[in-house]
């Protein structure tokens, strides 16, 4: 019976928790009506008289040490939960989703950056422009067919939403003296049907360079360095002679088939190339119509849509997954711009 009151003691002085149920079940386990030493205590008229005194004074230390430990253990579990505010702060944190940049602002920030890089600064203009910014100071006749309402989302006969970010060209031409090196991404807006290839809202970034003495090559090499930051090392790049009404000559770009590295596939039609931008020489007209002397001054000019750039840097085949925001593709875009 002794060995029994030891093995309890023992017991007494190893045990410790922080949960006040935990502490309760303890204590009935040794205190209560049919705890341990509750049933030792009723031994004691069984235990020989010559061991009554010792066993005696052992069980009165067990017990007191036992009441002392269920005392205690109550006191610092109620001290922990009220510093913890009944909080279980071992629980594991809800699962948090990280989002993700929209895949035309990872491409809009990337071009940023690319410009950025040959000393291309950023500007910006409104969405809602007159006619003067978005056609007539570009050289646009009176009655060029982009002008036409099929085109164009007239608010007024001289307000429109813009149909191209080279509205902002003939502000910043207007607002700054030469040299100008800047960039314009924005969203433009154009009535047409929503379909794979075209959508009423898209997005365009425009580029403007004037200084004395800029010339056709200055503006190769700059769409040269552009395509191969984009769309890697080995991209080769190809100007065909186009129209523009700003621009004189006027070229439209494009670059070798990322998909068959030029050799011809059914997305570049087995040409080798697509196409990702237009550019040109800017017309006298346009930098006169802006207060620049074009007998001092030359410059390049270029616009290109953000969407047909994402298209082909990730071989999205559908412009319309860019604006319906399904997570299941928007997801597929985690990247560090
Ligand atoms: N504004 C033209 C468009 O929306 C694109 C463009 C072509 C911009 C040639 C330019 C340029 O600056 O030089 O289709």
């Amino acid at each position: 019976m002794l060995a029994k009151v030891e093995e309890l003691l023992k017991e007494v002085e190893e045990f410790s928790t922080t949960d006040l149920d935990a502490v309760e079940a303890f204590r009935i386990r040794l205190l209560g009506k049919k705890g341990g030493i509750t049933a030792l205590l009723a031994e004691f008229r069984n235990v020989p008289v010559e061991q009554k005194k010792e066993f005696g004074q052992k069980i009165n230390t067990l017990k007191k040490a036992a009441l002392e430990k269920v005392n205690a253990l109550k006191l610092a579990a109620a001290d922990a939960e009220s510093t913890n505010h009944g909080l279980d702060l071992t629980m594991s944190g809800q699962p948090f989703e990280q989002g993700a940049r929209h895949p035309l602002s990872v491409v809009r920030n990337e071009i940023i950056e690319i410009f950025n890089r040959i000393g291309f600064a950023v500007s910006e203009g409104p969405e809602i422009e007159d006619d003067w910014h978005n056609f007539t100071a570009l050289n646009f006749p009176k009655e060029h067919p982009a002008r036409d309402m099929q085109d164009t989302f007239f608010i007024d006969p001289e307000t429109a939403l813009r149909t191209h970010t080279s509205s902002v060209q003939v502000r910043v031409m207007e607002g700054s003296e030469p040299p100008i090196r800047t960039i314009s991404p924005g969203r433009v807006f154009r009535n047409e049907a929503i379909s794979a290839r075209a959508h009423c809202i898209f997005h365009q970034v425009e580029g403007l360079y004037i200084d004395k003495g800029v010339s056709f090559a200055d503006l190769k090499q700059t769409l040269l360095y552009f395509a191969k930051e984009m769309f890697g090392e080995k991209t080769k790049i190809r100007l065909r002679p186009s129209y523009f009404p700003f621009t004189e000559p006027s070229a439209e770009v494009d670059v070798s088939c990322q998909l068959c590295s030029g050799k011809g596939c059914n997305v570049c039609k087995n040409t080798g190339f697509l196409e990702i931008m237009g550019c040109g020489m800017i017309d006298p007209n346009v930098l006169e119509n802006c207060g620049i002397d074009s007998k001092v001054y030359s410059g390049f000019a270029f616009g290109m849509g953000i969407e047909r750039i994402a298209m082909l840097k990730y071989q999205v085949n559908d412009l319309r997954h860019f604006f319906e925001n399904d997570l299941r593709f928007l997801k597929q875009f985690k990247t560090a711009y």
